[in-house]
Parts: C-alpha cells; sequence; structure tokens
C-alpha cells in the first residue's frame, strides 16, 4: 500500500505505545512504526501478551498491527525511511554527576538525536514527545545542525498529556493537544503538518499552537499543578485528623466552588508515577539555576509535602498496631502507582513494602496487574515476601490489611469473610479513601483513614 508519510516514533513505552496505535487507527493513510533498543519490548508489542495493560490498547494494537502499524527492532532502516518522527525515550531524573536528584537525565535524548542524525539521508520532522527541561529543543537542534550535511530538521515540541490507567481515552478524546514551533517560515509550515496528522480525530479548536518553549515548559507546568492539588488537599489531612474534620467533606465542600473545581482533590497517602515527582524536581532544577529561589522553593513543598505523606501513612500503620509490626502478617492491596496499570514508577507502594519490612513485618502483596513489577521493585530484600493474585488469600491471618491502590475489586471484595479469616483485632488502613469506612467499623474492622477520624473499637 502506498502511504502519504511515514511516521516513526522512537521509544515503545507507556507513551510511544499507544499514542501511535491511536494515532495509526486514525490515520489510515500514515504508516507508523514503532521501534526501541529494548528488542524484548518490540517482541512483546509483536506478541499477544502487550508489555504494557491500558484498557482498550488490545483492541486497537488487534485492529492496526500490520495494517498501518509496525513495531520494530531496526532503528536506523526506520530513521531513514520516516518523514516524520516522534521521540517518546525516557527522560528519568538524573542520578549521578551535577544535578543528580533533580534535573533530568538527558543522555537517551541525546543518543536518539545522534542516530537521527547517523542514519537520515532526507530532512524530516523531529517532534519532541518526551516531557523536557524547557529549552531542550535548542540543544536537540544543536546537536542535528553539527553534521547534517545540508539536511534540514525542523524540532517540533508537542507534549503528551495522557494519564495512564485512562491513555486510550486520553489520546482519543484529549482535552488539548499542544504544538509548539519556531514562529519561523518553516517552523509553521512542520507544525502545520503535525496539526494535520491530529486534525484526522481531534477538533481543531481544542489544538493550540504556541512557541516551541511554551509547549515544552508548558508541560511541566502541567504537572506541576497537578501534582500541586494533590499535595495542597494532602497537607490539609493531617490537621483534619487532629481537629476531628473528614477531608472527603472539605474536598466535596471546596470542589463544589466553580472557581477551584472538584477533580484532583481526594486526599490519599501520596502520589506516585514516573512523571510528576520527576518533572517538579526538574522544575525546580530550572527554576534555581535561572537563580529563582523563591520560585525554586515554592514547587519543591510540592514534593516534600508527598515525602511527608507516604511517612505519616507508615507511621500511622506501626503506631496504631501498638508500635510493632515484627512477624505481622500485613496484606498490601495494590502495588501499581494507580489503578488500571501495570507500571509501579514511583508507587508510594513500594516506600511503604521498604519500611514495614525494615520493621519486620511479613507482606502478602496482592495486585490485579502489577505483581510482576513489585517483584522487580523489591528484588534483593532479604526477607520473604508473598506475591498473591488472590485477595482472599493475600489476607488469611492477616493482622491487617494496607490499601495502596484505588482498584475497583477491593471495593467489592467479602469483608465479612475476609474478617473471619484474620487475626484479631483486625486492622485496615485506607490510603486511598476507597472503603466504605463505616460498614467495615460495623463488621468488626479498625478502620484508618486519611484525614478521617480513626473508627475503632478500642475505647
Ligand atoms: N508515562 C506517562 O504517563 C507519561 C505521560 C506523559 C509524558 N510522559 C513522558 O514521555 C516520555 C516517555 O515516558 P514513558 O513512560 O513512555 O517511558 P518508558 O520508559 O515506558 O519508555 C521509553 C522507551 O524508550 C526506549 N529508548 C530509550 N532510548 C532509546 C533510543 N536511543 N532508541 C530507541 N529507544 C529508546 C526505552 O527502551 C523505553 O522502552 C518521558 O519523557 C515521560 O516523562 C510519560
Amino acid at each position: 500500500m502506498d502511504f502519504k508519510k511515514r511516521i516513526l516514533c522512537i521509544g515503545a513505552g507507556y507513551v510511544g505505545g499507544p499514542t501511535m496505535a491511536v494515532m495509526a487507527s486514525k490515520c489510515p493513510g500514515y504508516k507508523v512504526t514503532v521501534v526501541d533498543i529494548n528488542e524484548d519490548k518490540i517482541n512483546r508489542w509483536n506478541s499477544k501478551n502487550l508489555p504494557i495493560f491500558e484498557p482498550g490498547l488490545n483492541e486497537i494494537v488487534k485492529k492496526t498491527k500490520g495494517v498501518n502499524l509496525f513495531f520494530s527492532a531496526d532503528i536506523p532502516t526506520n530513521i531513514r525511511e520516516a518523514d516524520i518522527i516522534f521521540v517518546s525515550v525516557n527522560t528519568p531524573t538524573k542520578t549521578f554527576g551535577h544535578g543528580a536528584g533533580m534535573a533530568s537525565d538527558l543522555q537517551y535524548w541525546e543518543k536518539t538525536a545522534n542516530q537521527i542524525i547517523e542514519y537520515s539521508l532526507n530532512s524530516k520532522i523531529i517532534v519532541e514527545r518526551s516531557t523536557l527541561p524547557v529549552k531542550t529543543a535548542q540543544a536537540m537542534e544543536r546537536i542535528l545542525k553539527s553534521k547534517s550535511n545540508g539536511l534540514h530538521f525542523e524540532v517540533i515540541s508537542n507534549p503528551e498529556f495522557l494519564a495512564e490507567g485512562t491513555a486510550i481515552k486520553d489520546l482519543l478524546e484529549p482535552d488539548r493537544v499542544l504544538i509548539g514551533s519556531h514562529q519561523t517560515e518553516s517552523g509553521l509550515k512542520a507544525a502545520q503538518e503535525i496539526v494535520d496528522i491530529y486534525s484526522h480525530w481531534v477538533p481543531r479548536g481544542k489544538i493550540i499552537t504556541t512557541n516551541l518553549w511554551s509547549s515544552e515548559l508548558s508541560k511541566l507546568v502541567a504537572n506541576a499543578f497537578l501534582a500541586q492539588r494533590v499535595s495542597s488537599i494532602n497537607s490539609i489531612s493531617p490537621l483534619c485528623e487532629k481537629a476531628d474534620a473528614d477531608i472527603s467533606e472539605i474536598s466535596f465542600a471546596i470542589g463544589s466552588d466553580s472557581r477551584i473545581g472538584s477533580k484532583f482533590l481526594n486526599a490519599s497517602l501520596g502520589f506516585g508515577g514516573s512523571c510528576f515527582k520527576k518533572d517538579i524536581l526538574n522544575l525546580v532544577y530550572i527554576a534555581r539555576s535561572y537563580g529563582l529561589f523563591e520560585v525554586a522553593d515554592y514547587w519543591e513543598m510540592v514534593v516534600k509535602i508527598n515525602e511527608y505523606q507516604k511517612e505519616r501513612f507508615v507511621r500511622t500503620i506501626i503506631e496504631t498496631m501498638f508500635n510493632t509490626v515484627v512477624d505481622k502478617k500485613i496484606a498490601m492491596f495494590g502495588f501499581a502507582f494507580k489503578a488500571n496499570t501495570t507500571d509501579t514508577r514511583e508507587s508510594p507502594g513500594i516506600h511503604i513494602a521498604k519500611k514495614l519490612i525494615e520493621e519486620k513485618a511479613l507482606l502478602s502483596i496482592t495486585d490485579p496487574k502489577a505483581l510482576e513489577n513489585a517483584k522487580i521493585d523489591l528484588a534483593g530484600i532479604d526477607r520473604t515476601v508473598v506475591y498473591e493474585p488472590d485477595p482472599y488469600k493475600a489476607t488469611e491471618d492477616a493482622s491487617a490489611i494496607v490499601l495502596i491502590t484505588e482498584w475497583e475489586i477491593f471495593k467489592t471484595l467479602d469483608y465479612e469473610s475476609i474478617l473471619k479469616r484474620m487475626k484479631k483485632p483486625p486492622f485496615i488502613f485506607d490510603g486511598r479513601n476507597i472503603l466504605n469506612h463505616s460498614k467495615l467499623f460495623d463488621i468488626g474492622f479498625n478502620v484508618y483513614a486519611v484525614g478521617k477520624p480513626p473508627l475503632n473499637h478500642f475505647d
């Protein structure tokens, strides 16, 4: 089949795979190929057992794979053939050298730029899909121009705003698509090509075009604002616990104000995920490197409150269980950083599990999709951890249930039958405030939620 254009995506991860599957399904005239240096991952994309889980992803991949969507480990050939290259490689927090623990590690990004320059035989549009520090496009252009042999690479910023767990829905019906470019003739022409792709399914009014730097910075700011809402409500939860107020009632009361809005106001044990913490730290690092110390300090507090919230949650568990969890079986409900994903990156579950293991608890972890990743995250820990897909088995003889992830299934379990097979007194710590606390209390649990007065049978 003759394709109108050849789109390549470098990076077949949580962003590259779903984004390109949706793009291929909506743009049948374009050939869409996704490459990765990780051959195992490519093999899994080419199998029935995809490397990631997202509701609706299987169906879309099934329809498009082999038609106009292809996964390949052959990076040189695919770079050579592409007209437009989306780059969605990982940009984690740097763990070494200057800026360690704060700045973005751009090594994968730079390697990609070098691959593009090495294998390209024609001019191309390069689209930044990864989340990057503002002004990264300038560095990319410098690399690409350094040995371009007369070829022209126009760099466009098109940050991804999807949320894991709802990635397919977010991609099919985005709140907006952001496309940033140089305001030059070639920049605007390239931006228009990207607008044309999205116009296949996104209403034109939802496609925002800006200058390159606004687009790059908007992504960091969007994540900072989202995380800030979580930390803001979480910062009020300890106050509620002291003052006998209920954080859910407060969220509802303040969220009903249309100027505030109701989303992202659920108090919890803290946010996780590969993006929020890394992107805020990156924003803080950038602000500090420009000498904007007040700006940096302001945003850094969002991360500090999140760490405090995780710490507080573990402290509540230990103190409530009579200051010792030694040899007590604790069932952890969920390990993914949020529901409907296999992803455990930066999951609060990792922190909580490690702390409880340090205190010599016996952990039994259950999660509908993330047990494989949990095993990797806790590898090397010299204490037996049980990974149990069945929540009923995970709770047998347990002294406590600690709810980490807001999976729907945890709301509908038969807690009466669970309670019968648990040690007494039975505790439940709801880190997401999703369970029916009064019902659990009535059947005999001692219930501790975030930002709510405890319901216990001890007084
Ligand atoms: N995960 C999310 O929810 C999300 C949402 C919005 C934006 N983002 C951003 O998108 C980017 C990618 O995130 P992700 O979650 O998909 O990461 P990921 O780790 O799941 O995927 C990145 C992939 O890139 C591959 N890769 C790295 N260097 C490569 C190279 N030189 N050539 C080919 N492949 C290479 C890796 O092997 C990996 O499979 C990050 O910048 C992230 O901040 C992520």
